[in-house]
């Protein structure tokens, strides 16, 4: 679709997408109960919009009576070369090409603010390319907060170019990289990934231009990244900043960008032209209707569903209904493989109509032509982190104004549209706050903290952040890093641990995890499970099937949790010799199981590197414990014996929390148990649980189980 489809988004969050989902399988394959019911819903979902806006209907009579605008297929394998050359100058951003071209010649940083869709990422790294920014092999780089958005930019920009992905134009995101050094002109990358370069070429010095992408998300390592690269120019003046973003508050970046910090005091302005300059790319976007609640939605979900139903029931009024009885629901999230990605983008087929149900990764970091509606939950799901309590987790939380803007601007990309916010008026005008927070002052940022310091930038609180971290927040991410042994009592990395923490790109805890796996001699294994936790999860979700999936998990599940029980599908994987159809058989996805071997490759590769030995321990549970307890020592909860059934208390902050329903130990619920991560829906669920034996925690973290209650909580 994207090129040629009838689409529609759905601003729903990942946590209501499987429901959405199977809402909407029900009405297209569905009882006719069932269809009733959403129909019955939608009517009265339909009284709900205020008087005096329009209630949903088809704006006019579309081709085909597809209710959805149907833009021109954009992509070369239909059109060839020259076509693709008139796409990019009807771009918006293209009147600015020479503007941004001087800017980019005369100021250190450019700020370049355009809506989404006007041509920013793909174009600008294009047009530095043949304004010669990328001759002696020098490289343009472009970076992205999201994967998904990095692949998905490389392979349009190749396409653009008429060059294979992999040569010119590349990308690189963690554990794959498609780049050719010294043929690769233009790479996209993540901005964690530019981080991580930074280790081995602390002034990212293969680089003439950075272009940093989506800077209005203001993610973790953006923020990050902007700090540093405000450092680095000051060694190289020769070097480009460009920040790019469909929002950002442009005066407030380059106030950032236009001042040095000294002793945490705000000074002076450094000398003329290095001021950034800001350039505003008009688009030429058309209008779009909005259209409130006049009540707010009990359930956003089924208010989403209903709403998409509304839309699309209008177009039984249409003449010709043939065309447009069913719907074509898609998913759209970061952790998309490719093949669904693909699907993302492909034209609908005939008489369908699309509809993308998506995270906010649809809100700007891609762009999918064609879309006509859009309806807003008002929700996505957020990082929060809790320094009290030391949990992090994913939180379905309102968005911004400005999120909501964005929303509301994809429907307006190739003709008028409409954008369905399903919240009041009321609630937009006066609650909404206008921008987001950003991630780094609702993160846990033990992540964060190693990697300066492995930069050698010692005083933390005292570094230029565009916005300034919480200190509790970063006084728990030294506490965790001193108790995982990371740094010493002069806050320094230490050696080896902390060096070779430093060096896998993975979280901390989990990287302690493979260093101790060698020292007790199971690397084997926990490479494979910190590759299995890397995906988002081995096991496929079919619905109706619950009982026979629940028989075949029990076949793997072992009695120590669920790492151990990964291990078993593993060797199983392995045996079948790695059988698509065996995957299939057995609710494995074969997709995370080929990602998983991929990623075990690398980290062998990385491990080596660091010349640790690869060693299994064969059927020595108690070692791999052992080696996980290491790592995830901080989250260790007991059971509350004479509470409510399955209830647990952290060790650490007392917080309640309950073994996920997704584990093999929901139900089994051993005395003392360690998590990898929490999912906080009704209550807080431990995701990836494993049994151990107390007496660990104190061994493997003797400082910070006195150090939290200043006794061995563990007895
Ligand atoms: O970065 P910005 O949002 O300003 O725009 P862009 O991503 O550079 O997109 C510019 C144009 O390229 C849009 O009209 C998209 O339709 C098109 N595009 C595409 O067709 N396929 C992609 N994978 C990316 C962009
Ligand atoms: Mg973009």
């Amino acid at each position: 679709m994207g090129q040629a489809g009838q689409n529609e988004f759905l601003g729903l969050t990942s946590r209501t997408k499987a429901q959405a989902q199977n809402v909407f399988s029900k009405q297209n394959g569905g009882t006719e109960e069932e269809t009733r019911l959403l129909h019955f819903t939608y009517y009265k979902m339909s009284q709900f919009w205020k008087p005096g806006t329009e209630k949903p209907q088809i704006l006019d009579d579309e081709e085909g009576g597809i209710l959805f605008f149907s833009a021109p297929p954009s992509s070369s394998s239909r059109f060839g070369y020259s076509s693709i050359e008139k796409q990019r100058q009807r771009l918006p951003v293209y009147k600015y090409r020479n503007a941004i071209l001087y800017l980019v010649e005369t100021h250190a940083t450019s700020i370049i603010v355009g809506e989404t869709g006007s041509g920013k990422t793909t174009q600008i790294p294009q047009y530095l390319n043949e304004a010669g920014w990328a001759e002696g092999g020098r490289v343009i780089a472009c970076t992205q907060p999201r994967r998904l958005a990095v692949q998905a930019v490389a392979s349009r920009v190749a396409e653009e170019m008429g060059v294979k992905l992999g040569e010119e134009v590349g990308y690189v995101i963690r554990f794959e990289d498609l780049t050719k050094p010294g043929a690769t002109k233009i790479k996209f990358l993540t901005d964690g990934v530019l981080l991580r370069e930074m280790m081995d070429d602390p002034l990212l010095t293969n680089y003439s231009v950075i272009m940093v992408d989506e800077a209005h998300e203001r993610s973790l390592s953006t923020d990050i990244l902007l700090g540093l690269l405000k450092k680095i120019q000051r060694r190289r003046p020769e070097l480009r900043i460009i920040i790019s973003s469909a929002t950002i508050e442009a005066k407030t970046m380059s106030s950032f960008f236009n001042t040095r910090r000294a002793n945490g005091k705000t000074v002076e302005a450094i000398e003329p032209r290095k001021d950034p300059a800001i350039l505003s790319v008009e688009g030429r976007g058309f209008n779009v209707q909005i259209h409130y609640l006049e009540e707010p939605a009990s359930d956003y979900l089924q208010a989403a569903v209903s709403t998409v139903l509304s839309i699309h029931d209008q177009s039984f009024l249409d003449p010709a209904p043939q065309h447009c009885s069913r719907l074509f629901v898609l998913p759209l999230y970061s952790g998309l493989s490719r093949a669904d990605q693909d699907l993302i983008f492909s034209p609908t087929p005939r008489g369908k109509r699309k509809v993308i149900v998506s995270t906010n990764i649809a809100e700007t970091s891609l762009t999918l032509e064609g879309i006509v509606y859009v309806v807003d939950s008002g929700f996505s799901k957020q990082r929060f982190y809790n320094p009290i309590s030391d949990i992090e987790n994913l939180v379905v939380a309102p968005i911004s104004k400005a999120s909501a803007r964005q929303r509301a601007g994809r429907a307006g990309r190739v003709r008028s549209g409409k954008c369905y916010r399903l919240y009041t008026e009321e609630y937009f005008v006066n609650e909404m706050s206008a921008e987001g927070i950003p991630e780094m002052q609702r993160s846990n940022l033990v992540s964060c903290v190693i990697q300066l310091k492995a930069l050698g930038i010692d005083n933390i609180l005292g570094f230029d952040w565009p916005a300034s971290p919480a200190p509790e927040a970063m006084i728990r991410a030294l506490e965790v890093l001193y108790s995982l042994g990371i740094i010493d009592d002069d806050a320094k990395l230490t050696s080896p641990i902390g060096f070779q923490v430093a060096e896998i790109p993975l979280d901390p805890m989990i990287s302690k995890m493979i260093l101790s796996g060698s020292l007790l001699g199971c690397l084997e294994e926990v490479i494979t499970i910190a590759a299995i936790l890397s995906v988002q999860s081995i096991w496929v979700s079919v619905r109706g099937v619950q009982k026979e999936m629940d028989e075949v998990k029990l076949r793997f599940a072992a009695a120590e949790g669920d790492h151990v029980t990964y291990l078993n599908v593993y060797k199983a994987f392995l045996q079948s010799g790695k059988s698509s159809q065996w995957c299939y058989k057995n609710f494995i996805n074969y997709h995370a199981m080929r990602k998983v071997m991929e990623t075990r490759e690398q980290l062998k590769r990385i491990t080596q590197r660091l010349g640790i030995a690869l060693k299994s321990c064969e059927r020595d549970t108690q070692v791999l414990r052992k080696a996980i307890t290491t790592g995830f020592f901080a989250n260790a909860c007991r059971l509350e014996a004479f509470s409510q059934a399955g209830m647990y208390k952290t060790i650490k902050s007392s917080q309640e929390v309950y073994i996920h329903p997704s584990s093999v130990l929901f139900r089994v619920n051993p005395k003392w148990v360690i998590y990898n991560s929490i999912v906080s829906t009704d209550r807080h669920y431990m995701r990836n649980v494993i049994a151990i034996d107390p007496s660990w925690l104190t061994e493997a973290a003797p400082q910070f189980y006195h150090h939290q209650r200043g006794e061995k909580v563990a007895y």
